[in-house]
């Protein structure tokens, strides 16, 4: 009889990001301790997850140890199984101030990491440059300098160029906070829209409950510091694609998420421990 052909099983693959046992410590103030997160990638799909938590409770930092500013005082950060040594191409960072370089036009700054990096051809490079200002909505714009956009633009030019490297992981700190109301709006609509084209793990702070279930599929709640995540929410958050902001905000499924999450996101501000995961 013919021997059953046996495959051997695929390794399994390492969560994209993992921190074990992380602590950060300045001087004698503690801004994590002990923060053990695992977020798994679906084959070629990132997960879209919201921080939300008290001011100083160290969101900032755990995106800074992610994204190899920051070194652990303790315990490791890994990207892909491997320990983070220190910031990479696969992951793209978008500041809350603008960050563009002020003596490049938009093509430059879009090109910049990608010209840095090396790894395409000049005219590649273009291609991609110039296909990202477009679906950021800069195509009349390209050889504007920074000081001649207004915020919002700056911070499409920052989205483009992080894009650009194509970064299996996108870490974005309150990235519309400068921004005014409307323009916080579109970006919100347009980061949602880009997301579900590229699908990297995206990893993004912010101050605002709706902002948060709007953008994300999944919401991590802090505590104060030294920051724990006491709430990971992710089965009441509504598919928000090709729906407006405010459109999405008055939908009943997004207030009653809204709602679970300000009721989790008050717990934790009032010291309390959580009762429940919602
Ligand atoms: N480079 C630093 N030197 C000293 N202390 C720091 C440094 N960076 C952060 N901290 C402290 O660590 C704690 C966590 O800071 P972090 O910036 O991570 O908070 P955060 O949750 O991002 O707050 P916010 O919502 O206000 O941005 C705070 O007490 C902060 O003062
Ligand atoms: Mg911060």
């Amino acid at each position: 009889m013919e021997p059953a052909a046996v495959t051997p099983a695929a390794a399994p693959r390492p969560p994209v990001v993992e921190t074990r046992d992380l602590s950060v410590r300045f001087g004698a103030a503690t801004a994590l301790h002990q923060v053990s997160i695992a977020v798994e990638d679906a084959p070629d799909r990132g997960e879209f997850i919201a921080l939300v938590g008290p001011s100083g409770c160290g969101k900032s930092t755990l995106l800074n140890c992610i994204a190899g500013f920051q070194q652990p005082t303790s315990g490791s950060v890994l990207v892909d199984g491997r320990p983070v040594a220190g910031p990479g191409r696969d992951r793209g960072f978008i500041f809350q101030q603008y960050s563009s370089l002020p003596h490049l036009d938009v093509l430059g700054n879009v090109r910049f990491g990608m010209d840095l990096d090396g790894h395409l051809a000049p005219g590649d490079r273009r291609d991609r440059a110039l296909a990202l200002i477009e679906q950021v909505g800069l195509a009349d714009h390209v050889r504007k300098f920074p000081h001649q956009l207004s915020g919002g633009q700056q911070q499409r030019v920052a989205i483009a160029r992080s894009l650009a490297l194509e970064p299996r992981i996108l870490l974005m700190d309150e990235p519309f906070s400068a921004l005014d109301e409307p323009t916080r709006l579109d970006m919100q609509q347009l980061v949602v829209e880009l997301w579900h084209r590229i699908k990297p793990t995206v990893f993004c702070i912010s101050h605002s409950v709706s902002e948060a279930v709007y953008l994300s599929e999944r919401v991590w709640i802090f505590t104060h510091a030294p920051g724990q995540i006491a709430y990971d929410i992710r089965d009441c958050l509504p598919p928000t694609l090709g729906v407006p902001p405010l459109a999405a905000q008055e939908q009943p499924a997004f207030k009653e998420a809204v709602r679970a999450v300000t009721e989790a996101f008050r717990t934790v501000t009032a010291g309390g421990r959580p009762p429940r995961r919602p």
